[in-house]
C-alpha cells in the first residue's frame, strides 16, 4: 500500500496566517500540522509516501521532511499547480503510485484514537474502504447514509439537506483501479474533481467498504483560526495528560521499526534542546526499559 498526503489549497478560511505558511504546515499546539496525518501512514505501516501541495509551499515541505529516510521512509513530491480537485491527486500521483492499491489522506485531517486506519490498511484486498464519523454539522462535508441494516446507500458532497450526521473523513483507500476512474472523471459544478464522486462509482459497483468510526475517535477540524485554536488546545490537553505526543513522525518511524534505536538516537541527538527533544529521549529510554524488564 502507498500513501498520498494531499496539502494543497489557498488556505485562505486561516488568513492571515497563510501569508506565513500554508494551512498544513501551520502549528497545532506543538507540531507543523502535517506531522498528524504523516504519522497516521506511518502507524498503518505505510512508508511509501507521495506529498502533493502547492508549487509556492513545497519548498517548505521538503525543507520540514526532506526525502523520508531519517524516519525510514521515502517521500516523494508532486505539485498540483491548479486545485482541481482531491481526486486530482490520483492524476498527479499516478507514476508514483503504479500498480500498487493507495491511501490517500488529507493534510489538514487529524485524528485521535482506535486503531482503524491500522486494521483498515492491514485488512485491505480490494474495491475501496472509507470511513464515516458521526458530526453536528454534515453539511460541510461528504455525507453517507446508511440503510437500516447499515450498508452504505447514498454519498453526496456537502448537501444543503444531509440524509445523515455521517460525515466522511479525509481518509481513502483504493486499490489501483482508482488512477483509471479520476483520469476519466467530469469536473463537478464547482468545477473540481471530487473525491466523493470516485466514492460514487466504487458504491455503483458494489465495492466500497464504509467503517463507521466509533465515537472515543476523535476528528478533528482545523481549518479556520477557532478550529486551529481547538485542535491546538486538544492536543495539549491529550498530551499533557498522558504524557506521550500525537503526531510524532520519529516516534513512529521507532515504533514501527522503520529506524533502529541507534538511528533515533542520532536524530534526537541533532535536535536543538526542547521539549519535543525531551520527550523522545524520555520514550527511548522507556522502551529501554520495558524490554530489559521482559
Ligand atoms: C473534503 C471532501 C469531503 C470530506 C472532507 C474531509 O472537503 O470534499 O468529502 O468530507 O474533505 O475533511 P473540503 O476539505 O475540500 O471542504
Amino acid at each position: 500500500m502507498k500513501g498520498i498526503l494531499l496539502a494543497g489549497g489557498t488556505g485562505s478560511r486561516l488568513y492571515p496566517l497563510t501569508m506565513v505558511a500554508s494551512k498544513q504546515l501551520q502549528p497545532v499546539y506543538d507540531k507543523p500540522m502535517i506531522y498528524y496525518p504523516l504519522t497516521v501512514l506511518m502507524a498503518s505501516g505505510i512508508s511509501e509516501i507521495c506529498l502533493i501541495s502547492t508549487p509556492h509551499d513545497l519548498p517548505r515541505f521538503k525543507r520540514l521532511l526532506s526525502d523520508g529516510s531519517q524516519w525510514g521512509i521515502r517521500i516523494n513530491y508532486r505539485e498540483q499547480k491548479i486545485p482541481n480537485g482531491i481526486a486530482q491527486a490520483f492524476i498527479i500521483a499516478a507514476d508514483f503510485i503504479g500498480n500498487s492499491n493507495v491511501t490517500l489522506m488529507l493534510g489538514d485531517n487529524l485524528f485521535f484514537g482506535g486503531s482503524a486506519f491500522p486494521n483498515a490498511v492491514a485488512n485491505f484486498q480490494k474495491g475501496a474502504t472509507i470511513f464515516a464519523y458521526h458530526v453536528r454539522d454534515p453539511e460541510r462535508y461528504g455525507v453517507v447514509e446508511f440503510d437500516n441494516a447499515g450498508r452504505a446507500i447514498s454519498l453526496e458532497e456537502k448537501p444543503a439537506s444531509p440524509h445523515s450526521n455521517y460525515a466522511v473523513p479525509g481518509v481513502y483507500l483504493y486499490d489501483n483501479n482508482v488512477v483509471a476512474m479520476a483520469a476519466k472523471l467530469a469536473p463537478s459544478a464547482r468545477g473540481e474533481l471530487e473525491i466523493t464522486d470516485i466514492n460514487k462509482i466504487y458504491l455503483e459497483q458494489g465495492l466500497l467498504n464504509v467503517h463507521r468510526l466509533s465515537r472515543g475517535v476523535a476528528w478533528l477540524d482545523a481549518g479556520t483560526s477557532s478550529s486551529l485554536h481547538e485542535a491546538s488546545s486538544f492536543v495539549h490537553t491529550i498530551e499533557k495528560r498522558q504524557g506521550m505526543k500525537l503526531g510524532c513522525p520519529e516516534e513512529s518511524a521507532l515504533r514501527r521499526g522503520f529506524i533502529s534505536m541507534s538511528a533515533f538516537t542520532k536524530l534526537t541527538e541533532s535536535m536543538p534542546n526542547c521539549e519535543y527533544r525531551d520527550y523522545l529521549v524520555g520514550i527511548a529510554q522507556e522502551i529501554l526499559r520495558t524490554e530489559f524488564d521482559q
